[in-house]
């Protein structure tokens, strides 16, 4: 069974309110994307596993702890996900990045794909995929499928706001998957938007609507 981690922190709370509102300008939706995307992955990275290293200070030798492997891959889902991606960069300069281009139709609200690239060795890496919402849970279902299909084990679903309906969707169909949620919603409306969600995240971050 999948384990679903609902964000409490406070300055998470915070910010993800500042992004309901309907007057947060583009420039400063697309800054918190990025920077609550950094603070869901810090809870996301907390279990990775870490490694003894002998390095010397300037005062003695030691044995400090550092990410084992550093097997690290960001997987956004176009468009939104990619400032989550920014963010989750600034604190692993070093991961290497794939990206799966999907859109929901808007009369079937069914994902369509329409790019993947992925590194070569991103079977041998830790996945976290990101996407802003998780509204009924097809895009990133059908993210999660194609990385399976590419022999993609150890995936971790990193989102800012969820609707319950996505959750139980997405764990269902894929209970290896953790999932780390800044905010979990009510309910979807009729045209299959989050509510009180936070509008549309991609025409919000590229000022496109
Ligand atoms: C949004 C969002 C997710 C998807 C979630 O993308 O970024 O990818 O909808 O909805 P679902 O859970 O019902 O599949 P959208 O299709 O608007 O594409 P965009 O990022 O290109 O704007
Ligand atoms: N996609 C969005 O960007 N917002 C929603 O509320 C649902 C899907």
């Amino acid at each position: 069974m999948s384990n679903v981690y609902v964000m409490d922190h406070p300055l998470i709370q915070h910010k993800i309110g500042i992004m309901r509102k309907k007057s947060t300008s583009t420039k400063e939706f697309r800054a918190l994307v990025s920077e609550v995307a950094m603070l869901i992955y810090y809870e996301a990275s907390r279990n990775l596993p870490l490694a003894d290293k002998e390095i010397e200070t300037p005062i003695a030798k030691t044995v400090v702890k550092e990410i084992a492997g550093k097997k690290l891959c960001v997987v956004p889902i176009l468009r939104a996900g990619m400032h989550m991606a920014d963010g989750i960069l600034t604190l692993t300069p070093n991961a290497k990045v794939g990206h799966i281009g999907l859109y929901r139709d808007e009369k079937t609200l069914e994902p369509v794909e329409y790019f993947c690239k992925l590194p070569q060795d991103a079977s041998e890496r830790e996945i976290f995929l990101v996407d802003p919402m998780l509204a009924t849970g097809g895009s990133a279902d059908a993210a999660i499928t194609l990385l399976k299909r590419r022999g993609i084990k150890k995936i971790r679903f990193l989102c800012l706001i969820a609707a319950p309906e996505g959750v139980e969707k997405l764990t269902k169909a894929h209970p290896d998957v953790d999932v780390y949620i800044g905010a979990l919603d009510d309910h979807l409306n009729e045209k299959g938007y989050i509510v009180p969600g936070l509008g549309d995240a991609g025409d919000r971050i590229y000022g496109t609507k």
